[in-house]
């Protein structure tokens, strides 16, 4: 199986400082930077575009994993892609031509995931996963920072990991998770963590190193 990789949400981060904030991550032993776009109408939050991901890009060598929760998304994949996006993540929920978006993503040349709410069955991608690098099992309803860990994400990283089979497809959790709740999730087979308290709450840098390494070690 693939090895863990720990991503950091910036959307914790401190905006006004938001290159210091992504070093900080890079330098603190993260594997990816987790990048969380809102656009009050899928999720009832707004936060960030094409425009950011463009200014951390050079701050960072890590894999930019950016994690669209908006809709439509087709009209700017061409705009994340270019912007610097390595791995572009749609919602399954988003829009009623999944499997088009997928092709949209792979035509740009980025690696494509496709994320699941918590109320939606990991079935829903059955029918493109050979389309897919990713499957990014959500552990809370996205929206937010900050909220608590739904542990139903928990069985369904278990169903994504028997669908997968042995296909190199990551499977990746987003939203509450900590060490407490990190070696269940790699043992029911996720692959990609992301993280976004568990790493930036009180936005103090020395912190980040050791945090990213109890997750890891959990
Ligand atoms: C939720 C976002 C998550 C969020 C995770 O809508 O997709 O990436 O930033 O934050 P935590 O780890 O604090 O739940
Ligand atoms: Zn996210």
């Amino acid at each position: 199986s693939l090895p863990i990789k720990i991503a950091p949400s910036i959307l914790s981060a401190d905006f006004s400082r938001l290159g210091e904030e992504v070093r900080a991550i890079d330098q603190a032993g993260c594997d990816w930077v987790h990048v969380d776009v809102m656009d009050g109408h899928f999720v009832p939050n707004i936060s960030i575009g094409p425009l950011i991901v463009e200014a951390i890009r050079p701050v960072t060598g890590k894999l930019l994993d950016v994690h669209l929760m908006i809709a439509p998304a087709d009209p700017y994949l061409e705009a994340f892609a270019r912007a610097g996006a390595d791995l572009i993540t749609i919602h399954a929920e988003a829009g009623p031509h999944l499997d088009r978006s997928l092709q949209a993503i792979k035509a740009l040349g980025r690696k494509a995931g496709v994320a699941l709410n918590p109320a939606t069955p990991v079935s829903a991608i059955q029918h493109v996963i050979d389309k897919l690098d990713l499957i990014l099992i959500m552990s809370v309803n996205p929206g937010f920072g900050g909220q608590a860990f739904i542990p139903e994400a928990i069985a369904k990283v278990e169903q994504a990991k028997s669908l997968i089979g042995d296909r190199p497809i990551d499977i990746e959790v987003d939203g509450g998770v900590d060490p407490s709740n990190a070696g269940a999730l790699a043992k029911a087979g996720a692959t990609a963590l992301v993280a976004g308290s568990a790493v930036y709450k009180g936005n103090d840098a020395a912190t980040y190193a050791p945090r990213i390494k109890a997750i890891r070690d959990a």
